[in-house]
C-alpha cells in the first residue's frame, strides 16, 4: 500500500497520461439569416492539449467557441466538451469549462478582487475557496500588488489577465480563450503565452483558443485552419508546414558566380536563383542540405539564412489568399516577429569550413 501522497501522485500522473477526447465536434453547422457561419465542421482535441483555431475575420472561430460554450445553439450537428451534450446537458458544460471572451467583459468600476469575487459567487464557490484560489491566482497572473485597485485603472495587458483568473476560478478542465492576446504589445502576448503553457505542466487544462497572430499558432499543439466555415488544413504546425514541403536558403558569397556554377554541377536538381547579392535555393530538407552545401562551395560565405516556411505559406497556398490582407496592425507586427524569427537561423560571418 502506498501513502496518501504517493496515491495522489498516481491519480495526478493518470490524469496526465489521460490523453482521451475532451472536446470532440461532428458536422457542426451554424445558419444565420443571410449568411452560413459554420458548414460542416468536424475535430476533436485530446486532454492537455493547447488547441488553436486559426482563420481569418469572419470565418467563425468566435461561432464555434459560443457553441461550445453553450451560449449559441449549432444548426446542426454535434458537439461535446468534458463528454457533456451543449445543447442538451448546457449546465454540466458551463460548470466544466472557463472562458474568456474576444471583447472583455470586465466590471471597470470594480477592483481586481470584486471582479474575481463575483465570479466566483457565480459559480458557487465557498468564501473560503475564493479565498485560497484568489490569492493563487493574482499571483500566478501578477496582479496581487493590483487586488485592491480598480480595473478602470489596468492597461489591457493588466485586464487581460485578470480576465484569465477569473476564468480560472471554478477550476476548469477546458479553458476557451477567444483572441486572447488581440491588441495586446508582443511582450504582453509572450507572457499570457507564458501562463497559457504553464497551466497546461500545472494543471493539465486542456486549452482551446482562436487567434490571427500566426505566431501564436505556431505555439499550439495542434491547428485548425477555419475559411468561410469551413476547416481547410487541420495538423501539428510543423506538420502543417511540412505541407509545403520546402525549406529556403539564401546565402551570399565572396565569389556568387564561381558558387553559382559550383552549385549547378553539384545539385541540378535544385535550381538557383540569384536575388539581388544572394543566392537563393528551394530545397526538401533544409536543416540536413546546409551543411552539405557549405562544404560543397568554395568561395567564403559571408552569410546563410534558412527560412521556413510559415504557417501564412500554408493558409496561402491552400486558400489562394493571406490570411489577413487587410488587418494593417497586426501585418505589421508579424513583420517584426518575422524579421526576429529568421535572425535565428542566420549564421553570420566567416564561420565555414574555410576559416577552421
Ligand atoms: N449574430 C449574428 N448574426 C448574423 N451573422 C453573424 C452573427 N454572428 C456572427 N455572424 C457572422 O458569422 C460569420 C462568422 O463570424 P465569427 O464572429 O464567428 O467570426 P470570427 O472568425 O470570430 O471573426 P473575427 O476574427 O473577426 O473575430 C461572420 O460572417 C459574421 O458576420
Ligand atoms: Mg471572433
Amino acid at each position: 500500500m502506498g501513502t496518501l501522497s504517493e496515491k495522489v501522485e498516481q491519480i495526478i500522473e493518470e490524469s496526465q497520461n489521460d490523453t482521451s477526447e475532451v472536446i470532440q465536434v461532428g458536422n457542426l453547422k451554424k445558419r444565420y439569416t443571410n449568411i452560413t457561419a459554420l458548414n460542416g465542421v468536424s475535430f476533436s482535441v485530446k486532454r492537455g492539449e493547447v488547441f488553436g483555431l486559426l482563420g481569418p475575420n469572419g470565418a467563425g472561430k468566435t461561432t464555434t467557441i459560443n457553441i461550445l460554450c453553450t451560449l449559441s445553439q449549432p444548426s446542426s450537428g454535434v458537439a461535446y466538451v468534458n463528454g457533456y451534450d451543449v445543447v442538451h446537458e448546457s449546465a454540466e458544460v458551463r460548470n466544466s469549462i472557463g472562458l474568456l471572451f474576444q471583447e472583455t467583459i470586465l466590471d471597470n468600476h470594480l477592483t481586481a478582487e470584486e471582479n474575481l469575487y463575483l465570479h466566483a459567487m457565480l459559480y458557487g464557490l465557498s468564501r473560503k475557496e475564493y479565498f485560497e484560489r484568489k490569492k493563487d491566482l493574482l499571483k500566478f497572473c501578477e496582479l496581487w500588488n493590483k487586488r485592491k485597485a480598480k480595473v478602470e485603472t489596468f492597461s489591457g495587458g493588466m485586464k487581460r489577465r485578470l480576465e484569465l483568473a477569473r476564468a480560472l476560478i471554478h477550476h476548469p478542465q477546458v479553458l476557451f480563450l477567444d483572441e486572447p492576446t488581440i491588441g495586446l504589445d508582443p511582450q504582453t502576448r509572450k507572457k499570457i503565452w507564458d501562463y497559457i503553457f504553464s497551466l497546461r505542466k500545472k494543471k493539465n487544462i486542456t486549452i482551446f483558443l482562436t487567434t490571427q497572430y500566426l505566431s501564436e499558432a505556431e505555439n499550439c499543439d495542434r491547428v485548425a485552419i477555419l475559411d468561410n466555415g469551413i476547416i481547410v488544413a487541420l495538423d501539428r504546425p510543423e506538420n502543417l508546414k511540412r505541407m509545403i514541403g520546402e525549406d529556403i536558403i539564401s546565402f551570399r558569397t565572396e565569389n556568387n558566380q564561381i558558387a553559382e556554377r559550383e552549385f549547378q554541377e553539384k545539385f541540378s536538381k535544385f535550381p538557383i536563383k540569384r536575388v539581388g547579392k544572394e543566392l537563393r535555393v528551394k530545397v526538401d530538407n533544409g536543416d540536413k542540405f546546409l551543411p552539405i552545401l557549405v562544404k560543397a562551395i568554395s568561395p567564403r560565405i559571408i552569410s546563410m539564412e534558412l527560412r521556413r516556411p510559415t504557417l501564412e505559406d500554408v493558409f496561402l497556398e491552400i486558400t489562394g489568399r493571406k490570411i489577413r490582407e487587410n488587418n494593417k496592425e497586426i501585418n505589421e507586427e508579424e513583420e517584426e516577429e518575422k524579421f526576429d524569427l529568421s535572425s535565428l537561423f542566420s549564421i553570420f560571418g566567416p564561420s565555414n569550413k574555410k576559416n577552421e
